[in-house]
């Protein structure tokens, strides 16, 4: 038996961040956008357990750990754990969600492999457990399981679904140097060191969303840790302006970098954004929509 799992990239509409809290970790009052950026987990049974990855031409496959300490390894051994069972099955990654590019392509494959093996094993695990899971194997895996557009609090970890009925059109621009999350957070808090424990909130972009206004969310969305991402890389303030000059309603720096996401006011006009930054030089561009599903089952073997 296989199954394959299918899980999002995330846009950050909002991430509001607030001043470090005692275990190291930022308060955040975030909206998360799952856009049709996927990375696809496969799991079929096995004596033994065994871990591949592939990657598309333009990716580093070298990036991916894969001895033992990827995410999806972890995965397996709280769910197996949790259910007093052996982790043995043999898993493959299919990677398209760019690596340390700020769009949370981990926590989109430890997402996938845990409902992945969830079936494969029949284990059953119940949402809560899955979730709660998910909140231990990293800040996002949460909402690449419920997918959508939701509001995260707590440190982005507690996932409530917004309702969105729009299709909002988005290009990613990927940088093909990745960032770390860690140095822009610490970066945040030496540009910010009287930053509230209060993250801003998201109340006028949430009425966008709610209202369907394209241009009202161009105008409400934003990023705390864009600052830091532009101060450590200042080449992506310039892929910023690019995109505002050939016509994206706005542009930010997704989550932590270093990915910039281009929102347009159609598919016709996300698609001459990209053009634009593919003539410019820019390799790895996408254009995409959101929001759409979580971690979900895509084939039954
Ligand atoms: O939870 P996750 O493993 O994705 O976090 C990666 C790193 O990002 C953390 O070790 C921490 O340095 C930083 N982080 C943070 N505050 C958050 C989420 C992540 O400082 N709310």
């Amino acid at each position: 038996m296989t199954f394959t799992v299918r899980a999002p990239a995330k846009i950050n509409l909002h991430l509001g961040v607030g001043a470090p809290r005692e275990d190291g970790f930022h308060p955040l009052l975030t909206v998360y956008q799952a856009v049709g950026i996927c990375d696809d987990v496969t799991a079929s049974r096995s004596a033994g357990w065994s871990l591949g990855v592939s990657v598309p031409d333009w990716m580093d496959a070298d990036l991916v750990p894969v001895t033992g300490d990827n995410i999806v390894d972890r995965a397996a051994r709280l769910l197996a754990d949790h259910h007093g069972i052996d982790a043995k099955a043999e898993v493959s990654i299919a990677k398209t969600i760019p690596i340390a590019g700020g769009m949370a392509g981990g926590s989109a494959d430890a997402a996938a492999a845990l409902v992945a093996l969830d079936r494969l094993w029949g284990v059953e695990t119940s949402d809560e457990d899955l979730l709660r899971i998910a909140a231990e194997l990293g800040s996002d895996v949460p909402f690449a399981l419920i997918g959508g557009t939701a509001l995260g609090t707590g440190r982005g970890e507690l996932v409530e679904p917004v309702a969105d009925d729009e299709t909002w059109w988005w290009v990613a621009v990927v940088n093909p140097e990745g960032m770390s999350t860690p140095a822009v957070y610490r970066h945040f808090d030496e540009l910010n060191p009287d930053a509230d424990p209060q993250p801003p909130d998201a109340d006028d972009l949430l009425a966008a969303v709610a209202a369907g206004d394209v241009h009202g969310l161009a105008a409400t969305l934003r990023n705390d840790l864009q600052e830091a991402a532009f101060d450590l890389r200042p080449d992506l303030s310039d892929v910023i302006d690019l995109g505002h000059r050939e016509g994206a309603l706005r542009g930010i720096v997704s989550g932590s970098g270093p990915t910039c996401v281009f929102l347009a006011d159609s598919a016709d006009s996300a698609r001459a954004v990209a053009t634009a930054f593919t003539e410019d030089g820019h390799d790895i561009v996408m254009v995409t929509h959101g929001p759409v599903a979580g971690a979900h089952v895509v084939t039954y073997v």
